[in-house]
């Protein structure tokens, strides 16, 4: 019996990356899994390869900065299951940029994406867990880059430092109604997102490592245990909390 027989949940950016590695273990868990994105022939094959025990793996198309394509992929999973138990609003862009050269353009989705998009799906959800009177969880995937200022990434820092926030902000407003809203901080993980920076010369994986304390960049599957628990039955009393998973990168203060 999984931790989260019958449940279902919704992951933004789930086509690749840290969202397909939670949708593959929620479905493990026993929940019911909404692959959300804007790439709908991606998101089905990504589908096919899930295979849950219980419930099962189905595409949305949703572009989270768009509030009509938001609203429009909740009403059809709404009128789908008759419910929504879990949303983890994943779905991010990097953004590496000398400040003073980066264009308006690039500001503006990197917020639109990575901030709004993370607000509207907040929104249209739990809207429907109030309609409903049911308990809820959201989980939203942050940055330790939400904490440590880095240069160059204006846009991107500052983007997860608002998740941070508007995190405790909705666990706070939204608390009396049963609903729970955290957030997962990682540190770097192995994915595209870091393989395209890399690509471009914007990161330098070996010197990176050295600033972390365990020496190593961290894998999705070492992220998704946390948010089966956050959205498990033995999490009840976890809101507002920003929790970092990071080889130790927070915790190190010298230099
Ligand atoms: N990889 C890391 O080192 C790292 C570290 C800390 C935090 N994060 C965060 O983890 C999350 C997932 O990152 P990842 O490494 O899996 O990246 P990724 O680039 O592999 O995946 C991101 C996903 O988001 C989707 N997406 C982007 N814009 C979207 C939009 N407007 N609407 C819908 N979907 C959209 C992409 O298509 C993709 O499927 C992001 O929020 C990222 O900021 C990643």
């Amino acid at each position: 019996m999984g931790l989260l027989q019958g449940k279902v949940t919704i992951i933004t950016g789930a086509s690749r990356g840290l969202g397909k590695a939670l949708a593959g273990r929620f479905a493990c868990e026993g929940s019911s899994v909404v692959l959300a994105g804007r790439s709908y022939n991606l998101l089905k094959d990504v589908c096919r390869e899930i295979h849950p025990p219980d419930g099962e793996a189905y595409p949305v198309r949703m572009d989270v900065t768009d509030p009509g394509s938001v609203n429009a992929a909740i009403h059809e999973i709404v009128e789908r299951y008759g419910k929504i138990d879990v949303l983890i609003n994943n779905a991010g862009i990097p953004m590496v940029s000398p400040s003073e050269d980066l264009a308006y353009e690039n500001w503006k989705n990197t917020i639109d994406t990575n901030l709004t998009g993370v607000f509207l799906c907040s929104q249209a959800v739990a809207k429907q867990m109030m309609d409903r009177k049911t308990a809820g969880c959201i989980i939203n995937i942050s940055s330790t880059f939400g904490l440590s200022p880095v240069p160059q990434r204006a846009a991107y820092c500052s983007s997860k430092a608002a998740v941070d926030m508007l995190t405790k902000v909705l666990a706070a407003e939204w608390a009396d109604k049963k609903i729970r809203v955290n957030a997962i901080a990682p540190g770097y993980l192995k994915t595209e997102f870091i393989g395209q920076l890399e690509q471009q010369g914007k990161l330098d994986i070996e010197s990176l490592k050295k600033r972390i304390p365990q020496r190593r960049i961290g894998h999705p599957d070492e992220i998704t245990g946390l948010a089966v628990y956050m959205a498990g039955d033995e999490a009840t009393y976890l809101t507002g909390a920003v929790v970092y998973i990071d080889g130790g990168w927070t915790a190190y203060g010298f230099t």
